[in-house]
């Protein structure tokens, strides 16, 4: 039997930086309406998807001349939910789509999320990931007590422990721990109860949990390290690891190095799966297809959106960019001022390094970025899959797709289930049931 394609459902950005106002988006509702979430939560779950993916960022973004206006004004990275009293209430109309749901390590506390966690994956009956993030931007870091954000390497440090004790607290209670003998009034075992005792270089947790375990004992785990640094930190924590589409030769080589660092880390590399974020146009015609793909340059967001989108995407103020200069000039000093190099090298690829070029010319460029023009994957649903079956397949058939930065919502969503994942499923490459109970099963079925 050939190996499955999973798929993910991005939701991070279905209300920002222009889509929410691009055809096919909802015209009757608007962010943070539940209706639009419980009306997603059960199309993706007839397309038999795997989850629906909330990534987060906690700070209005400010990067772009040291101010939140532009982004205020444009829907640039804001305005955004705690989403998970979203995902309580979509698992209550649904049984199977799994959620993911996005925290990070660098401003959040273990315990508290651990707690978070457990009570979510009740709620849900076993149905939570968590992508733990380490955060790349400034904005964040200063609505939590902080004036700088952190170093890369120290972040990564910190996200390990701190997913170590996430790990030790779910585990601190056994499953069987609890009895509810209504005769004796016996609720759990104390012998089954256990304080974990961490004191760390971040953080000092007694524990145990004081929680039930939960449907799955723990959540599914990603990680989306991307640096030499980062793919050292997923080997150690995730089950699942999302990773860009830079290009498939990059996929087949960060598939290897993720392989390399899982057997440093003592782990077997057929067991981590990987989730490729894909931005897709799906369509009946060729020609609808391609004419959506070209609408993208003309609805996305208004020319003074653009540098706050960039800059909070690499967490380095584009506002101060010379007349003229390189990519490679511009990525030294994103480099050196602390921000991820991995995204801005990511958004340039497009671009020689070496070539001289004005800030028009770079703005221009960037539209195609910032609209997502630049790695849509568009056509008919045969043309799709096999762009998508090419990548599942060099890579190692582990894991699959997250179908990201969907241009409308729901309209991108139902195009999905409606013909690719029929195409997926007459080439054998998709299930045709949820035979899991739990999230962790589905994915790995
Ligand atoms: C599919 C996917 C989802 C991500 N979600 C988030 C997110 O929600 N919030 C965030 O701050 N970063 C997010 N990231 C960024 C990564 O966590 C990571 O910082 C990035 O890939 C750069 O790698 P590095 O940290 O090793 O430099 C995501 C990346 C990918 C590929």
């Amino acid at each position: 039997m050939k190996k499955h394609i999973h798929l993910g459902y991005d939701l991070s950005w279905t209300h920002l930086d222009g889509r929410w106002r691009t055809p096919g988006s909802w015209s009757h509702t608007q962010f943070p309406d539940i209706r639009m979430y419980e009306e997603i939560a059960g199309i993706a779950e007839r397309g038999l998807l795997d989850f629906i993916f909330f990534g987060d960022g906690s700070g209005i973004p400010n990067t772009w001349a040291g101010s939140i206006d532009a982004a205020v004004q444009w829907g640039i990275g804001w305005p955004r939910q705690d989403m998970s009293p979203f995902i309580a209430a979509m698992s209550r109309n649904t049984r199977h789509i799994g959620f993911g749901l996005t925290y990070s390590s660098t401003f959040m506390h273990p315990f508290y999320v651990a707690r978070l966690l457990n009570s979510l994956d009740h709620v849900t009956n076993g149905r939570i990931a968590f992508n733990v993030i380490t955060s790349t931007r400034r904005a964040d870091a200063m609505n939590y007590g902080f004036d700088e954000l952190m170093d890369h390497a120290e972040r990564y440090e910190r996200m390990e422990e701190f997913v170590d004790v996430c790990k030790a607290l779910w585990a601190s209670v056994a499953p069987d721990a609890f009895k509810w003998d209504r005769e004796t009034g016996f609720v759990a075992d104390p012998s089954k109860v256990k304080a974990i005792h961490h004191a760390g270089k971040f953080f000092k947790v007694e524990g145990p949990l004081s929680c039930v375990p939960s449907p799955q004992g723990r959540p599914v785990l990603v990680q989306a390290g991307a640096s030499p640094r980062g793919i050292k930190g997923s080997a150690r924590v995730a089950d699942y690891v999302f990773a860009l589409s830079p290009g498939l030769e990059k996929q087949v080589k960060h598939r290897q190095e993720l392989d390399k660092a899982l057997v440093a880390e003592g782990r077997d590399p057929e067991s981590v799966g990987m989730f490729w974020d894909v931005v897709l146009i799906v369509e009946e015609s060729a020609q609808e297809a391609k004419r959506r793909y070209e609408r993208l340059l003309m609805t996305a967001v208004p020319a003074d959106g653009i540098g706050a989108f960039l800059s909070h995407q690499i967490g380095y103020d584009l506002s101060r960019l010379p007349e003229r200069f390189t990519i490679e000039e511009i990525n030294a000093e994103i480099t050196a001022s602390n921000a991820s190099p991995v995204g801005f090298l990511n958004i340039t690829r497009a671009l020689d390094p070496k070539k001289e070029m004005s800030r028009s010319e770079f703005y221009d460029q960037m539209m195609h970025h910032t609209s997502s023009h630049d790695q849509v994957v568009y056509g008919t649903p045969d043309k799709v899959a096999d762009y998508l079956e090419e990548i599942f397949v060099a890579t190692g058939e582990k894991g699959g797709f997250m179908i990201a930065h969907p241009p409308a919502t729901p309209r991108d969503l139902l195009n999905v289930v409606d013909f690719l994942v029929p195409e997926l499923q007459r080439r054998g490459r998709y299930r045709t049931e949820y035979t899991g109970r739990t999230l962790k099963e589905n994915l790995s079925n």
